[in-house]
């Protein structure tokens, strides 16, 4: 069987596991990163399906990622929430990090909002800040298309210039003013990580990006594939300037302190989708 064909049963074998346990599908679709987890509480009957239950889902092995799917609604809107992603970091092919995001795409997910925690490389972003993602640089060497196209799925070269939806961005704006929510704006650089950045590399990355992270750009590359329209909205962790060690501790207690504020922020969102 080629690889077109194993990916095309796989999808399936995924589906029917959860269709056969939910009523119809989900029209948005959220990822959420580091520490921000706390969003499915909010989720009005949910069925939760460990990410070790599901075919042919790949397992996380982080700390701070629950490793869930919540399937539920949120302000009327049927929501499939991933508590908990995957990066290529942890050993998975680039493809294997987005094959959720074919998932939800067959769930029915027209609209993606994926979250993450990321580090400042412009003066203004403050840890505590949250920054939608206008573009952004992959740097990760790697792109979750490499190999066979399906093309009954998606088309061989996807256009990238608006991978982040200007509508969504324009409602994220409104639900921040509404909300009293300072929202800032950039670009998303992804590296592979697991390393953070030498001092050389944020130098070179600031001049390219305004805020650096190990994921999101797997996910939101196949999310376009698919023809969804993306929101990205970035957690700032932690600083260049900061005059000690970084450590993933650290991303995740900041993120976890921004957290409500982002919870908050996204229900606004929910409302006017
Ligand atoms: N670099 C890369 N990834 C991150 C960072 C960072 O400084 N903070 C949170 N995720």
């Amino acid at each position: 069987m080629d690889l077109i064909e194993q990916v095309r049963l796989n999808i399936k074998d995924t589906l029917k596991f959860l269709t056969d346990r939910i009523a119809g599908g989900a029209d948005i679709g959220i990822i959420l990163g580091s520490g921000l987890g706390g969003l499915v509480d909010s989720v009005e009957r949910p069925k939760v399906f460990a990410y070790n239950e599901i075919p042919h889902f790949p397992q996380s092995t982080t700390v701070g990622h629950a490793g869930n799917l919540v399937i539920g609604t949120i302000a009327d809107k049927k929501v499939a929430i991933m508590q908990g992603r995957f990066h290529y970091y942890e050993g998975y092919t680039s493809t294997g990090v987005s094959f959720p995001v074919r998932v939800l795409g067959s769930l029915g997910v027209r609209t993606l909002i994926v979250t993450c925690a990321a580090g400042s490389l412009r003066p203004d972003l403050k840890a505590g800040d949250i920054m939608a993602i206008t573009d952004h640089v992959n740097l990760m060497g790697v792109n979750p298309l490499i190999g066979p196209n399906d093309d009954e799925v998606g088309p061989r070269f996807v256009d990238m210039s608006e991978a982040y939806d200007r509508g969504l961005l324009k409602i994220a704006e409104d639900s921040a003013k509404g909300e009293g929510v300072d929202l800032k704006e950039g670009v998303y650089v992804a590296l592979t990580g697991p390393t953070y950045e030498t001092p050389a590399e944020v130098r070179f990355l600031s001049t390219i990006s305004d805020a650096v992270g190990m994921s999101t750009v797997p996910e939101v590359i196949m999310a376009n594939y698919l023809g969804m329209r993306v929101l990205g909205l970035a957690v700032i962790t932690n600083t260049p300037e900061a005059k000690h060690k970084l450590s993933h501790d650290e991303v995740l207690v900041e993120a976890q302190k921004s957290s409500e504020k982002l919870i908050k922020l996204i229900i606004s969102i929910l409302q006017k989708v």
